[in-house]
């Protein structure tokens, strides 16, 4: 078997590892507080092959892989297993890559040709009782959460039409309907959108087709309680890119951004869009709101570029990490009459991985937590992910403008994404759980999963799980109570 290449998304923090294993009774530093119980769900991309072509896009197309970090009564355990896609599949039989580069099956070896080329490496989605590890570029898989068996391609009972489902859906906390969407919906490079909702049963109850003002990347979107939210940021796919064998995306800089707003009960034909900015690019929004007076809120990590240096390269575009400016954005539109355009306020610091009780998904919010990167830090941030900087300053924000709380990391750790854990006890605000990375020599790592009083971060762990295997870094994460995962 040929070799991973010699680079850092293949090295140190990033190394393969591909590794399926179940650990009991975890050994705990601290307390676990005595009212969690429930399963972390965590997305972990791991590359099963070497890439047999060059593609500065790979560290997005590592084959999923599931952990559950289970914890009840004190206790926890891990367990891991390979998410068992069709691609996994065909590649596993050949005993090598057979997929060329990211999103672009014009790069594959003939014998693969109309394989579902999905890796399900992104988000793991509960809903109505199904776990599904889902990726933007095509349908989840399903997942026993019990077992982490993989179940196969999931289209809600044959009813989805669209090809692809996004990794980040909204889930309205009191009505039980997940909101998703899927771009690409009807095939590579195309403009068209389609706009799900299921019901609390899971039910696919909606599904709406339209187009946006051009192809691009579209990671995330929001919900209020009464209008769907669409941002469009300009990195863009082309299909005669792609026939050449070139990137799926590449950003361009002198596009206009936009937001596409509708009832989200509503008619796609009643979308409105408003004007953003040129250049501008956001992975994860954080929440979007109504303030009762006409207007709609929608407050995103906004870059001024895309954070991906090989998605700014493929167009053109040779700057640094350091000069990806952005911050904590707020876009306010009004649906009825107002502007064309968008109405910009920073509103925090720059930095990714948003985080708000599920409670709160598409209402006012109070308080939330974001991950950033401390500027007192001194030396380089941790190595790690697909931007190969891992943050080291994890923020609790006052919404209403009080100030940040903060929990920083010793150089040389990072966090990955927190979930929250909400908390039985009237006025807590729950606990956050997030795995933090700790380098311990030029190739070596300790990996520990710490629990975090969410409304007092700056207090330290109150307990972390000790992990005594290697990890690679996690996309995103997921919790599930006890109490749902024992109905389903
Ligand atoms: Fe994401």
């Amino acid at each position: 078997m040929s070799e991973f290449p010699q680079s850092p998304w293949y090295s140190g923090l990033n190394r393969p590892l591909g590794e399926e294993y179940d650990l009991a009774d975890l050994e705990v530093v601290g307390t676990l507080p005595a009212d969690m119980a429930g399963t972390f769900f965590r997305a972990t991309p791991d590359p099963a092959y070497p890439p047999f072509l060059p593609d500065s896009a790979a560290p997005l197309s590592g084959d999923g892989m599931i952990s559950a970090l289970r914890i009840a009564d004190g206790k926890a355990s891990f367990s891991m297993r390979h998410v068992q896609t069709a691609r996994l599949k065909a590649e596993r039989a050949a005993g090598e890559a057979l997929f060329g580069v990211y999103r672009n099956p014009f790069t594959d070896k003939p014998e693969v040709a109309g394989v579902d080329r999905t890796v399900a490496n992104t988000t793991p989605v509960w809903h109505a009782g199904k776990l599904l590890m889902t990726k933007e570029d095509g349908r989840p898989y399903r997942i026993d959460p019990h077992t982490l068996a993989t179940l196969g391609s999931y289209d809600f009972g044959g009813k989805l039409r669209s090809e692809t489902m996004t990794a980040h859906v909204r889930i309205d906390a009191r009505s039980g309907e997940m909101f998703f969407y899927g771009y690409e919906a009807d095939g590579l490079a195309s403009p068209t959108i389609a706009y799900c909702v299921a019901d609390r049963d899971g039910n696919l109850v909606s599904e709406q087709w339209f187009d946006a003002p051009y192809c691009a990347l579209m990671h995330d979107f929001a919900i209020t309680e009464n209008y769907a939210l669409f941002p469009v940021y300009p990195t863009t796919c082309d299909l005669d890119r792609l026939k050449a064998g070139g990137d799926h995306w590449a950003h361009q800089p002198d596009l206009e951004s936009w937001l596409g707003v509708m009832p989200r009960r509503g008619d796609v034909s009643e979308i409105r869009w408003f004007k953003g900015p040129k250049g501008v690019h956001c992975f994860h929004m954080m929440n979007a709101w109504e303030d009762g007076e006409g207007n709609i809120h929608f407050d995103q990590c906004l870059s001024r570029t895309n954070a991906f240096s090989f998605i700014r390269e493929a167009g053109g575009i040779h700057i640094g990490p350091q000069d990806v400016k952005g911050a904590l954005t707020r876009w306010t539109v009004r649906f009825e009459g107002g502007p064309d355009e968008v109405t910009e306020t920073i509103i925090g610091p720059p930095g990714d991985f948003p985080v708000i009780p599920a409670a709160d998904q598409g209402r006012p919010y109070d308080h939330a937590w974001m991950l950033t990167m401390n500027p007192e830090m001194q030396g380089p941030p941790l190595v790690g992910g697909p931007v190969l900087a891992m943050f080291n300053l994890l923020l609790r924000l006052d919404m209403a403008g009080g100030a940040p709380r903060a929990l920083a990391l010793p150089p040389g750790s990072g966090f990955n994404e927190p979930v929250h854990v909400p908390s039985a006890e009237a006025g807590h605000e729950g606990w956050l759980i997030t795995f933090v990375d700790s380098q311990t020599g030029p190739d070596s790592f300790d990996h520990a999963a710490w629990i975090i009083d969410a409304g007092n971060p700056g207090a330290g762990p109150v307990a972390k799980i000790v992990i005594p295997r290697r990890l690679r870094p996690q996309i995103h994460g997921w919790w599930v109570g006890a109490d749902k995962l024992a109905a389903a």
